[in-house]
């Protein structure tokens, strides 16, 4: 019966289709892109100590993901426009291990390279992912975390009907990071 709805989930999760964009799992093809992005200190400014990402860095992050979606059944999509099929980045669920003090948890994120911002990519595939987690996967609960002055994700975070739970600090990077959260029944 689990094995059943595992299988299920892993089949509609292979592919989200919203408006614009196609939520998919990752292909070997994504690291150059992936790694551009991860090489720009605009686009990696919010998180962790700010500090950009190596090619190999990016190599190990992307093994990271599949070993998620292989474990957990759920993860971190790649990001894909529908008109061309271009990868502009990622959007998903993962494991907060970096802030112990909230876990258990499950953490929706995004990260789109800057070609991209602005245009309201990064709310549509927010939406998606947590539609993904609350009502395919059954979650009672997603929380998303930004570091203080990230804006731009504040705003993702109230407008996909997030509420702000508390300021804390994330000690692996020694940030003031804010905490929202959003459960099934809201
Ligand atoms: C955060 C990110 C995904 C936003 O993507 P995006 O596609 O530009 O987001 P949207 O276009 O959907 O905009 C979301 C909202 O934020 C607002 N916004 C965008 N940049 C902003 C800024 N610097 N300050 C305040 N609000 C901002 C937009 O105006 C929009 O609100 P509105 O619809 O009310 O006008 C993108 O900037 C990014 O990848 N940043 C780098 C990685 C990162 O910080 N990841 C998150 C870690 S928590």
């Amino acid at each position: 019966m689990l094995r059943k709805k595992f299988d299920k989930i892993m089949r509609m999760a292979q592919n989200i289709q919203t408006e614009r964009l196609t939520l998919r799992q990752w292909a070997t093809s994504d690291l150059a892109p992936y790694a551009n992005m991860c090489s720009n200190p605009e686009v990696m400014k919010w998180i962790g100590s700010g500090s950009v990402r190596t090619r190999s860095e990016c190599e190990n992050a992307i093994q990271y993901f599949q070993v998620g979606w292989r474990d957990r059944g759920f993860g971190l999509f790649a990001v894909e426009l529908k008109p061309n099929g271009r990868f502009i980045g990622f959007c998903g669920l993962s494991v907060p291990t970096f802030l112990p003090e909230i876990l258990p948890a499950v953490e929706i994120g995004w990260r789109l390279d800057k070609p991209y911002w602005g245009r309201g990519f990064g709310t549509e595939a927010a939406e998606a992912s947590l539609s993904f987690g609350l009502n395919t996967l059954d979650l009672d609960e997603i929380v998303s975390i930004h570091q203080v002055g990230n804006d731009a994700s504040a705003r993702i975070m109230w407008k996909i009907g997030m509420r702000f739970d508390k300021e804390t600090i994330d000690t692996s990077c020694e940030r003031s990071v804010r905490i929202y959260r959003k459960n099934r029944e809201e």
